[in-house]
């Protein structure tokens, strides 16, 4: 197998601005034919020898390296041409890590008692003003650096993040709040998101995730019906986001919490997104897809009736977050059973400073393969055609095709099963949004 030596590659064309031409010795792409690629396939084929040339950001011819007309392209010898990925899950942006959180996990706190309480370090439930537990780690953590950070501090930690993400390949995502916890620090946050939008090279999509963690003095009831009757219908008026998302948990929202926020979304003309089954069943996959939720992410708890529920959903897209699994330790859902069931699977990577602090698209790929069974070129669908369905992107990203946005990754290897086999290995040697290089090497 070739090594792509970027000391070795062939430089005849330099692509400039947006217009281009790139050829290598190898290319997979899942077919435009369809919006998602659903668990019977068909799956991206691989093809060699193969060019990509496009025009003002729009793909203009994908096929072999020979049939190339007029046009000389710059040649990466044993190297792999994908579409862009699409990170469709993260939390950015926030402010700080936490990792004296992790270390304490792996002296045995759960990730539920740093949410509730217990500060790192300490295994004693420490009382807040009122007598109850104070929440002193996990999100309402987040929060609190969220709101300690000035807008231009967030920007900064964030804007070298989102670049970090460039040089690993992704070419659009999505951004989330969760860390505001009040109906000001929300919009706030969500302002940062889109601030963060229009400076970042990629193509990004902005999420509320109004329900995330239940401020701390409220009830669970009275903070719902403050993100239907002020937050939602405020971010809306102010175009702030694209999708709303609910964490259904135990720690934190319930299903008939997510169907009440379905329904203030859906009146202000917002998608649903929703964290499901992660840390344990509660039925909300199964929810997710009866309220034609855009997606139902993580499910690492998911039911039989949830599987089969997401295999006959024609909306609703199966976004896994191997990172988180693997972090927290988590069972891993049964994907082979979602693929058979029908569904569209997603990868993305749940980018946070608890449950997953990683934000390459390669490494999410290689994680999902080994530790959830995907074959190379499923992981390949997942992290790009069917995550730019779960964010519903418009036009349609993910795959390589004229008339498509021309987001192009080049991979040092000369096939795409290179990059689960070597997690670790950051294999992007080039990135491209709308025909623009934005990272590599
Ligand atoms: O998707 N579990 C809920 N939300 C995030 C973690 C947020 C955090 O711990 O800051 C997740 O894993
Ligand atoms: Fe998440």
């Amino acid at each position: 197998m070739l090594a792509c030596d970027p000391t070795l590659l062939f430089h005849v064309g330099v692509p400039d601005h947006a217009s281009g031409a790139i050829a290598a010795t190898s290319l997979a792409t899942p077919s435009a034919r369809h919006a998602q690629v659903r668990g019977e396939g068909p799956w991206p084929e691989e093809s060699v020898e193969q060019a990509v040339a496009w025009e003002d950001g729009v793909i203009t011819y994908v096929g072999p390296a020979d049939g190339l007309a007029g046009v000389e392209p710059e040649w990466f010898e044993g190297c792999t041409i994908v579409p862009g990925f699409v990170d469709c899950h993260t939390h950015l942006p926030f402010a700080g890590w936490r990792a004296d959180e992790f270390e304490a996990r792996l002296s045995g706190v759960s990730y539920r008692d740093l949410h509730g309480r217990g500060a790192p370090g300490s295994r004693t439930e420490r009382e807040g003003a009122n007598g109850s537990p104070a929440k002193e780690g996990g999100i309402y953590r987040s929060a609190r650096m969220l709101a300690a950070a000035s807008d231009d501090e967030v920007l900064a930690f964030c804007r070298s993040l989102v670049q970090e993400m460039a040089e690993h390949g992704t070419t659009a995502l999505e951004l989330k709040t969760g860390y505001g916890l009040s109906v000001e620090a929300e919009l706030r946050q969500a302002r940062l998101a889109r601030r963060l939008s229009e400076e970042a090279p990629q193509t990004c999509s902005v999420t509320l995730l109004a329900c995330h963690a239940v401020p701390e003095g409220m009830k669970r009831a009275d903070w719902v019906r403050v993100v239907c009757g002020e937050l939602i219908p405020a971010a809306a008026r102010e175009r702030l986001v694209d999708a709303v998302d609910v964490y259904v948990e135990d720690i934190a929202f319930s299903v008939d919490d997510l169907a009440e926020v379905a329904r203030c979304a859906s009146d202000v003309g917002l998608p649903l997104r929703c964290h499901a089954d992660q840390l344990g069943p509660s039925g909300a996959a199964e929810a997710a897809v009866a309220l034609a939720a855009r997606s139902a992410d993580h499910l690492n708890h998911v039911s039989a009736t949830g599987i089969a529920a997401l295999g006959g959903a024609p909306a609703t897209v199966a976004v896994l977050l191997p990172t988180s699994t693997l972090f927290l330790g988590s069972s891993p859902p049964d994907v082979r059973a979602l693929l058979d069931a029908g569904a569209a699977v997603a990868i993305a990577t749940d980018f946070n400073p608890g449950t997953s602090p990683v934000l390459s698209m390669p490494e999410a790929i290689a994680i999902a393969c080994s530790l959830y069974g995907l074959r190379p070129l499923e992981a390949l669908a997942a992290a790009t055609m069917n995550a730019s369905a779960a964010l519903d992107l418009a036009p349609e990203r993910g795959t390589l095709s004229p008339g498509r946005p021309a987001d192009l990754v080049v991979l040092d290897g000369d096939a795409f099963r290179l990059v689960p086999y070597r997690p670790g290995h950051n294999p992007v040697v080039r990135t491209f949004v709308d025909g623009e290089r934005v990272g590599g090497r």
